[in-house]
């Protein structure tokens, strides 16, 4: 079926809030204003028939499209709703310059994998999410050896080389008063990132991304994190992307694993 497209206002909250937890990701329903200000500014709509049938939320990071949120009403399955969404994200990507498109899935989502196979995307790789208190924490040897500190801008290039980031990540957390970008240097080589988000949940702070040079440097990087927080931030949340070996360092200490999913990639269509 065909659905007609347009951008996100205050008055389509409600909806989102509505079809937001279909994502079943554990993640609060952002709140209205959260919503206006990171959110809706590139989110659309799907209707069909009057109705809004289903959303999408994404990002551009240079040439990649990340595609954050695709949700279709549960009674509007099925029918090609979700294909369409796809391809109108594929046409916003090209028009911003992404050759490149990717997201996250969590690995029993066979609807949504299936969906992104049709559109021509791979699984790459697999992330965990992973859930810390401090005193999990502070079971992790510290290391000698490095300091922590807000990443400069001029020193982006050099961090997101490092660790692979996005181009425009780091750029992307500063727009935010309550995210931080945090690195591990010794001297000025980067020996982790965090990208620290402070109200991320009640009592969590979140890092997305999390990546150490070597397993043993977490220790430090969440150190670093905790310094930044308040005593209502009891527990730590971190996305860990392509790196077993870290989830297993992460997991001896008592770590729960607080959601799994697999990261899928591919070309954007070209539009027809
Ligand atoms: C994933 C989702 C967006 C799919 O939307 P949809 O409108 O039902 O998908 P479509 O009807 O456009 O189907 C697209 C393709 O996926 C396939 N597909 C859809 N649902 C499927 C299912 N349950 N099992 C197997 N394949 C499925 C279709 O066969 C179609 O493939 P084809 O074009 O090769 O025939 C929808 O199920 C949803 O909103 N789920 C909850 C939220 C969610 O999990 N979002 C993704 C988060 S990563």
């Amino acid at each position: 079926m065909l659905a007609t497209f347009h951008d996100a206002t205050a008055a389509d909250y409600p909806e989102i809030a509505r079809l937001f937890p279909e994502l079943a990701t554990g993640d609060p329903v952002p709140t209205r204003e959260g919503w206006l200000q990171d959110f809706a500014p590139t989110t659309f709509l799907a209707r069909s028939g009057g109705a809004v049938v289903g959303y999408a939320f994404y990002r551009v990071l240079s040439a990649v499209g990340y595609v954050a949120n695709v949700v279709v009403d549960p009674g509007q399955r099925g029918r090609g709703f979700g294909k369409g969404i796809m391809g109108e994200l594929a046409r916003r990507f090209r028009a911003a310059g992404a050759v490149e498109w990717c997201l996250n899935v969590k690995p029993d989502n066979t609807a949504a994998i299936a969906l992104y196979r049709s559109v021509g995307m791979r699984h790459a790789h697999d992330s965990v999410v992973l859930r810390l208190s401090w005193e999990q924490v502070e079971r992790l040897p510290v290391q000698r050896g490095t300091a922590a500190r807000e990443i400069r801008p001029n020193e982006d290039e050099r961090v997101r080389v490092a660790f692979a980031l996005l181009d425009g990540k780091l750029a992307e957390l500063r727009l935010h008063a309550e995210r931080r970008t945090l690195g591990l240097f010794d001297g000025d080589e980067p020996r982790g990132v965090a990208g620290l988000n402070l109200a991320f949940a009640p009592g969590v702070m979140g890092a997305f991304p999390f990546r150490v040079a070597r397993i043993e440097l977490s220790r430090n990087l969440f150190d670093a994190m905790r310094a930044c927080g308040g005593p209502e931030h009891v527990r730590v949340q971190a996305v860990v992307e392509d790196d077993a070996p870290l989830v297993d360092y992460l997991l001896a200490v008592g770590a729960g694993v607080h959601l799994k999913v697999e990261h899928h990639r591919g070309l954007v269509p070209a539009g027809s």
